[in-house]
């Protein structure tokens, strides 16, 4: 049953206020007022449930409003919510130990913070104190977030008509093995000829000040991207080979998603800085930058400085410690992994009924899905994903798509790792239908 708590004048009346007085910060709103979230669900303000296939903001690994989150910021806000930067508390103290715990050596030092861009803005300075360089490099298609150092890592939106971004920030092209650029005699991705083109490049561009290369092990606003394996290792070699530092960005990989804890430990390669962010706050602002002791005694040797008004906080603290505890106790790593097989069946099944599902990639509970107009040529269309997007709001499904030039429509799926089966067999219903619909409209 679904119940509307917002009488339809005061949804009106809420539009008309959101249009006169907020920032339009992203684009259009999603059509919606929302007014309540309970597990894999959303409930509009005019009493209907919507699947959440995008877990919020990517965020809310353990569904919205999950009951021991609930009960941890009651009990901790109750009883010690914030404090001076400088001082420690036992949930920032047990949730470093603790994620040094789930990690490789040598990753054992961490520095709790707010949000994504925020622990890429650390991490690179970090980077940049250390080495004694500035110089960064980024994929093509990356999102690291929308402050300064952050932004100007990030290629796949958002960098015309800010001026300049950092000095010394260098793209490379991204290995996607569906839209080849550099291809071997059968017409596969040559990703070592790309990426040793890349360096080239980068060398060439250089001002002998290369300090690090930010990278997510999946690219998630580039539109679901997995780069082959070897590339990584690849990677860190041509890192190792310039004095750089390697920085993996697992926002959203991060915390079991995808499968296993981290989405790098498929690459048998451990970063020299790890950023993690929206899984680990399970949708509460925590985020973290973790290294290894070496690095860290370095830094702080060279007067490392990054206090923020809410570094350390207990508050979010004490539900990563949480979110700590419910990954393991209901090992959430290999429920990823099952539910994603799950998933990627059905989006296969898909693909057979619907000539526009280009390609289907992704790992654990993050899977891509790339519509084209066809086939054989991958030729694109914005329109089909702004329909599908549209149709599969009003069956009841939140999807999110990523549109890229030269790429098709790219959606991410992502619900929380408590999902359950039903749950995605109904949101690969709504978009088999909305899909079937929106190509007889085209
Ligand atoms: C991989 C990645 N890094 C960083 C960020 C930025 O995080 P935030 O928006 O919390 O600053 C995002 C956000 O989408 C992201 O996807």
């Amino acid at each position: 049953m679904t119940v509307s708590t917002t009488a339809p004048s005061a949804t009106a009346a809420l539009w008309a206020d959101a249009e006169r007085h907020l920032v339009r910060y992203g684009g259009a709103f999603t059509p919606e007022i929302i007014d309540r979230a309970a597990g894999s669900y959303v409930f509009t303000a005019d009493g209907r449930k919507v699947l959440d296939f995008t877990s919020g903001q990517m965020s809310a690994i353990l569904g919205h409003s999950h009951p021991e989150i609930v009960d941890t910021v009651r009990q901790q806000i109750a009883s010690l919510d914030h404090l001076y930067s400088g001082m420690l508390s036992p949930p920032v103290v047990g949730l470093a130990r603790r994620l040094a715990g789930t990690l490789p050596a040598p990753l054992e030092k961490a520095l709790l913070l707010t949000t994504g861009a925020e622990s890429n803005e650390a991490a690179l300075r970090m980077a940049k104190l250390v080495t004694g360089k500035h110089e960064v490099v980024s994929f093509a298609r990356s999102w690291h977030g929308m402050t300064q150092a952050a932004a100007s890592a990030t290629y796949s939106a958002g960098r015309k008509g800010y001026g300049p971004g950092a000095p010394g920030n260098f793209a490379i092209p991204v290995p996607n093995t569906y839209r080849p650029d550099f291809t071997t005699a059968d017409g596969c991705l040559d990703w070592r000829r790309q990426l040793d083109f890349a360096f080239d490049l980068i060398d060439a561009q250089s001002t002998g000040s290369l300090a690090a290369c930010l990278v997510e092990p999946i690219l998630s606003s580039g539109g679901i991207i997995e780069p082959p394996a070897g590339y990584f290792a690849a990677l860190r070699e041509k890192c190792r080979e310039r004095g750089m530092l390697l920085i993996l960005d697992e926002a959203q990989t991060g915390l079991c998603r995808t499968g296993t804890w981290y989405a790098f430990e498929r690459d048998g390669v451990v970063p020299d800085i790890l950023t993690l962010s929206k899984t680990l706050g399970a949708g509460l602002p925590l985020a973290a930058v973790i290294t290894s002791e070496e690095i860290e005694q370095e830094a702080h040797e060279r007067g490392f400085l990054f206090f923020t008004t809410h570094v350390a906080d207990p508050l979010v603290a004490a539900v990563g410690n949480t979110v700590l505890d419910v990954l393991t106790r209901d090992r959430l790593d290999e429920r990823a992994r099952a539910l994603g097989e799950f998933l990627r069946d059905g989006l296969t099944e898909m693909a057979g009924r619907h000539p526009v599902v280009g390609d289907i990639r992704g790992r654990g509970l993050l899977a891509g899905l790339e519509l084209v107009v066809d086939r054989a040529t991958k030729r694109t269309s914005d329109e089909l994903g702004a329909l599908v997007t549209r149709r599969c709001l009003e069956l009841g499904l939140h999807m999110n798509i990523v549109q890229l030039p030269g790429m098709g429509g790219t959606f991410r799926i992502a619900p929380p790792l408590t999902a359950t089966e039903e749950e995605l067999s109904l949101g690969l219903s709504i978009l088999d239908q909305a899909l079937g619909e929106a190509c007889a409209a085209l």
